[in-house]
Protein backbone atom coordinates (compact mmCIF):
# COMPACT_ATOMS: atom_id res chain seq x y z
CA UNK A 1 0.00 0.00 0.00
CA UNK A 2 1.59 3.48 -0.81
CA UNK A 3 2.33 5.44 2.12
CA UNK A 4 0.36 9.43 0.57
CA UNK A 5 2.02 11.00 4.18
CA UNK A 6 4.07 13.87 4.26
CA UNK A 7 6.97 11.82 5.37
CA UNK A 8 5.58 9.06 2.92
CA UNK A 9 5.88 11.32 0.12
CA UNK A 10 9.44 11.97 0.82
CA UNK A 11 10.63 8.65 1.86
CA UNK A 12 9.69 7.80 -1.76
CA UNK A 13 12.86 10.07 -2.88
CA UNK A 14 14.92 9.40 0.68
CA UNK A 15 17.47 11.92 -0.28
CA UNK A 16 16.46 15.79 -0.53
CA UNK A 17 18.57 17.85 -2.57
CA UNK A 18 18.21 21.91 -0.41
CA UNK A 19 18.84 24.25 -2.84
CA UNK A 20 20.17 27.72 -3.00
CA UNK A 21 19.52 29.60 -6.25
CA UNK A 22 19.90 32.67 -7.37
CA UNK A 23 18.17 33.13 -10.27
CA UNK A 24 15.08 31.43 -12.46
CA UNK A 25 17.38 30.13 -15.18
CA UNK A 26 20.26 28.17 -12.70
CA UNK A 27 17.18 27.03 -10.70
CA UNK A 28 15.69 25.50 -14.15
CA UNK A 29 19.14 23.69 -14.61
CA UNK A 30 19.38 22.49 -11.43
CA UNK A 31 15.82 20.87 -11.55
CA UNK A 32 16.65 19.32 -15.27
CA UNK A 33 19.68 18.08 -14.06
CA UNK A 34 18.30 16.80 -10.82
CA UNK A 35 15.22 14.91 -13.06
CA UNK A 36 17.43 13.97 -15.46
CA UNK A 37 19.73 12.10 -13.33
CA UNK A 38 17.03 10.53 -11.37
CA UNK A 39 16.27 12.23 -8.21
CA UNK A 40 13.43 15.24 -8.96
CA UNK A 41 12.93 16.89 -6.20
CA UNK A 42 14.23 19.38 -4.16
CA UNK A 43 13.32 21.92 -1.48
CA UNK A 44 14.29 25.54 -2.69
CA UNK A 45 15.06 27.66 0.21
CA UNK A 46 13.63 31.44 0.81
CA UNK A 47 16.83 32.61 1.25
CA UNK A 48 16.94 34.30 -1.62
CA UNK A 49 14.51 36.99 -3.47
CA UNK A 50 14.27 34.57 -6.46
CA UNK A 51 13.14 31.43 -4.89
CA UNK A 52 9.08 32.45 -5.87
CA UNK A 53 9.76 32.12 -8.82
CA UNK A 54 11.97 29.81 -9.48
CA UNK A 55 9.20 27.37 -8.10
CA UNK A 56 7.11 28.92 -10.69
CA UNK A 57 8.85 28.29 -13.37
CA UNK A 58 10.09 24.86 -11.98
CA UNK A 59 6.67 23.47 -11.23
CA UNK A 60 5.59 24.60 -14.89
CA UNK A 61 8.75 22.98 -16.12
CA UNK A 62 9.08 19.72 -14.88
CA UNK A 63 5.43 19.09 -12.78
CA UNK A 64 6.62 15.56 -12.18
CA UNK A 65 8.99 17.15 -9.78
CA UNK A 66 7.76 16.46 -6.37
CA UNK A 67 9.14 20.55 -5.61
CA UNK A 68 8.97 22.29 -1.76
CA UNK A 69 10.08 25.19 -0.33
CA UNK A 70 12.31 25.62 2.58
CA UNK A 71 13.25 28.36 4.63
CA UNK A 72 9.66 29.41 5.47
CA UNK A 73 10.39 31.70 8.69
CA UNK A 74 6.66 33.60 8.39
CA UNK A 75 3.12 33.24 7.00
CA UNK A 76 3.44 35.71 3.72
CA UNK A 77 6.26 32.78 2.46
CA UNK A 78 4.32 29.98 3.58
CA UNK A 79 1.22 31.32 0.91
CA UNK A 80 3.82 32.75 -1.60
CA UNK A 81 5.36 28.80 -1.89
CA UNK A 82 1.95 27.35 -2.22
CA UNK A 83 0.25 29.74 -4.79
CA UNK A 84 3.88 29.26 -6.63
CA UNK A 85 3.29 25.57 -7.00
CA UNK A 86 5.32 24.26 -3.67
CA UNK A 87 3.61 20.74 -2.97
CA UNK A 88 5.45 21.12 0.34
CA UNK A 89 7.26 23.61 2.80
CA UNK A 90 9.54 23.13 5.47
CA UNK A 91 11.61 25.27 8.48
CA UNK A 92 14.58 25.49 10.40
CA UNK A 93 12.87 26.18 13.47
CA UNK A 94 9.51 25.38 14.80
CA UNK A 95 7.01 28.44 14.66
CA UNK A 96 3.45 27.71 15.98
CA UNK A 97 1.87 30.67 13.83
CA UNK A 98 3.15 29.16 10.68
CA UNK A 99 2.59 25.52 11.95
CA UNK A 100 -0.91 27.02 12.72
CA UNK A 101 -1.60 28.41 9.18
CA UNK A 102 0.04 25.55 7.38
CA UNK A 103 -2.54 22.87 9.55
CA UNK A 104 -5.51 25.06 8.45
CA UNK A 105 -4.95 25.76 4.78
CA UNK A 106 -4.37 21.78 4.78
CA UNK A 107 -0.06 22.47 3.19
CA UNK A 108 2.26 19.74 3.81
CA UNK A 109 4.23 21.71 6.02
CA UNK A 110 7.02 20.40 8.17
CA UNK A 111 8.91 22.78 10.57
CA UNK A 112 12.16 22.01 12.33
CA UNK A 113 12.80 20.88 15.96
CA UNK A 114 15.96 19.75 17.61
CA UNK A 115 14.69 19.48 21.55
CA UNK A 116 12.20 17.36 23.02
CA UNK A 117 9.77 20.19 23.75
CA UNK A 118 9.66 21.55 20.14
CA UNK A 119 8.65 18.16 19.30
CA UNK A 120 5.93 18.07 21.90
CA UNK A 121 4.64 21.41 21.10
CA UNK A 122 4.51 21.06 16.90
CA UNK A 123 3.02 17.33 17.26
CA UNK A 124 0.23 19.29 20.03
CA UNK A 125 -0.52 21.22 16.94
CA UNK A 126 -0.95 18.43 14.57
CA UNK A 127 2.61 17.98 13.27
CA UNK A 128 3.48 14.18 12.45
CA UNK A 129 6.60 14.78 10.45
CA UNK A 130 9.74 16.93 11.64
CA UNK A 131 12.79 18.05 10.01
CA UNK A 132 15.71 18.03 12.63
CA UNK A 133 18.16 20.52 12.06
CA UNK A 134 20.59 20.94 12.40
CA UNK A 135 21.65 17.64 12.49
CA UNK A 136 25.25 16.76 12.77
CA UNK A 137 25.47 19.60 14.81
CA UNK A 138 23.17 18.83 17.23
CA UNK A 139 24.49 15.51 17.72
CA UNK A 140 24.00 13.44 15.07
CA UNK A 141 22.51 9.76 14.70
CA UNK A 142 23.41 9.16 18.28
CA UNK A 143 20.91 12.58 19.24
CA UNK A 144 18.39 11.91 16.76
CA UNK A 145 18.12 8.58 18.17
CA UNK A 146 17.72 9.55 21.49
CA UNK A 147 15.51 12.79 21.44
CA UNK A 148 12.54 10.26 18.93
CA UNK A 149 13.02 7.46 21.47
CA UNK A 150 10.34 8.81 23.79
CA UNK A 151 8.02 9.04 20.86
CA UNK A 152 8.43 5.74 19.30
CA UNK A 153 4.91 5.10 19.78
CA UNK A 154 2.93 8.09 18.27
CA UNK A 155 4.93 6.98 14.70
CA UNK A 156 6.89 10.45 14.21
CA UNK A 157 9.12 10.73 11.23
CA UNK A 158 11.97 13.10 11.13
CA UNK A 159 14.32 14.50 7.77
CA UNK A 160 17.60 15.54 9.24
CA UNK A 161 19.24 18.35 7.40
CA UNK A 162 22.38 20.36 8.31
CA UNK A 163 26.24 18.29 8.27
CA UNK A 164 23.97 15.81 6.02
CA UNK A 165 26.44 14.04 2.74
CA UNK A 166 26.69 11.39 0.21
CA UNK A 167 28.68 9.68 2.67
CA UNK A 168 26.90 9.96 6.15
CA UNK A 169 23.22 9.42 4.53
CA UNK A 170 23.28 5.80 4.30
CA UNK A 171 24.03 5.73 7.90
CA UNK A 172 20.35 8.42 9.11
CA UNK A 173 18.52 6.75 6.39
CA UNK A 174 18.95 3.36 7.94
CA UNK A 175 16.92 4.59 11.33
CA UNK A 176 13.36 3.50 11.61
CA UNK A 177 12.36 7.15 12.35
CA UNK A 178 14.07 8.97 9.42
CA UNK A 179 12.12 9.14 6.07
CA UNK A 180 14.55 10.96 4.13
CA UNK A 181 17.66 13.29 5.07
CA UNK A 182 18.43 16.76 3.10
CA UNK A 183 21.53 18.49 1.92
CA UNK A 184 22.95 21.54 0.09
CA UNK A 185 25.72 19.45 -1.34
CA UNK A 186 23.12 18.50 -4.46
CA UNK A 187 22.88 22.40 -4.98
CA UNK A 188 26.23 22.00 -6.42
CA UNK A 189 26.52 18.40 -7.96
CA UNK A 190 27.48 17.34 -11.00
CA UNK A 191 25.34 14.80 -12.95
CA UNK A 192 27.19 11.53 -11.36
CA UNK A 193 27.06 12.92 -7.84
CA UNK A 194 23.19 13.68 -8.08
CA UNK A 195 23.14 9.99 -9.86
CA UNK A 196 25.63 8.93 -6.88
CA UNK A 197 22.69 10.01 -4.44
CA UNK A 198 19.76 8.73 -6.57
CA UNK A 199 21.90 5.14 -6.44
CA UNK A 200 21.95 5.44 -3.06
CA UNK A 201 18.74 5.95 -2.37
CA UNK A 202 17.30 3.16 -4.32
CA UNK A 203 19.73 0.76 -1.90
CA UNK A 204 18.06 1.95 0.93
C1 LIG B 1 19.11 23.33 5.59
O1 LIG B 1 18.55 24.38 5.39
O2 LIG B 1 18.49 22.28 5.64
C2 LIG B 1 20.57 23.33 5.87
O3 LIG B 1 21.13 24.57 5.63
C3 LIG B 1 21.28 22.29 5.12
O4 LIG B 1 22.51 22.15 5.71
P1 LIG B 1 23.79 21.70 4.87
O5 LIG B 1 24.26 22.92 4.13
O6 LIG B 1 24.80 21.27 5.90
O7 LIG B 1 23.39 20.59 3.95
Amino acid sequence: MSDCTFAGQLAKYKIIPVLVLNDIESGLKRCELLCKNGLPVAEITFRTAAAEEIIRAASKEFPEMFLGAGTILNTADLHRAFDAGAKFAVAPGFNPTIVKEAMANRFLFAPGICTPSEIEQAYELGCRFFKFFPAEAAGGVKMLKAIAAPYKHLGIQFMPTGGVTLENAAEWLTLEEVAAAGGTWLNKADAEGIRKAAELAKTL
